[in-house]
């Protein structure tokens, strides 16, 4: 299972990488806003500096909703660093663009999907990865875990190449139970990982193994 970051915090990236099992980087417009970078070549050289950070694939997203404007951020966006995966919303021009790109061998990441029809769509399109976001499922009282199972079935029936990106993970137990279900990579907070660090019997039994070290020293 990958392990991608979900930040524009640059800060937190490198902690991740500084771990040593960080697979890549996923960002978003609001994601972007939220850490101040904002103007397209802000952006754009903000993308470059997460890729100089992180080895391993970075979700950069489009803001265009029409096919040509897809297309010509989506190149650009492909041209500024070989790491860089066009993250296209999954409507019918996205569709389209995630079909353009995966013909030409540019990587992408459909976003924004919450259903499993979504999902087949995306694979027939040739998606690298698939985005669906479970825990925005979660807040409107949906199942987002199910979708995951469902989409994993679906695949698996069919043999589909594109990797489920489980998106929207909110913390560590939505790692867990998407590893279990068998997604190919989750993209979530930095604390949902690193709870994945913690129980209190290791910590217990890590006290006493250096408080008898010291006694016998
Ligand atoms: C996915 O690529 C998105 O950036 C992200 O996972 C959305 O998560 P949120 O629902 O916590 O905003």
């Amino acid at each position: 299972m990958k392990f991608f970051i979900d930040t524009a915090n640059l800060d937190q990236i490198r902690e991740a990488e500084a771990m040593g099992i960080l697979d890549g980087v996923t960002t978003n417009p609001s994601l972007m806003a939220k850490e101040g970078i904002t103007g397209k070549n802000s952006i754009l050289k903000h993308y470059v500096d997460i890729c100089n950070i992180v080895e391993g694939d970075v979700s950069a997203e489009v803001i265009s909703t029409d096919f040509e404007g897809m297309i010509r951020e989506g190149e650009e966006l492909a041209d500024l660093h070989e790491q860089i995966v066009v993250k296209l919303p999954m409507i019918k021009d996205g569709v389209k663009a995630c079909k353009y790109f995966s013909e030409r061998g540019i990587k992408t990441n459909v976003t924004l999907v919450f259903s499993a029809g979504q999902a087949l769509l995306a694979a027939k399109a040739g998606a690298t990865y698939v985005s669906p976001f479970i825990g925005r499922l979660d807040d409107i009282s949906t199942d987002g875990l199910n979708l995951i199972a469902e989409i994993r079935q679906i695949y698996d029936n069919y043999d589909f190449d594109t990797q489920i990106l489980a998106a929207s993970v909110r913390h560590t137990m939505h790692v867990i139970d998407c590893a279990k279900l068998g997604a190919d990579v989750m993209t979530g907070p930095l604390s949902a990982i690193e709870g994945l660090l913690k129980h209190p019997l290791t910590d217990i039994g890590l006290a006493k193994f250096l408080e008898d070290y010291k006694k016998g020293n």
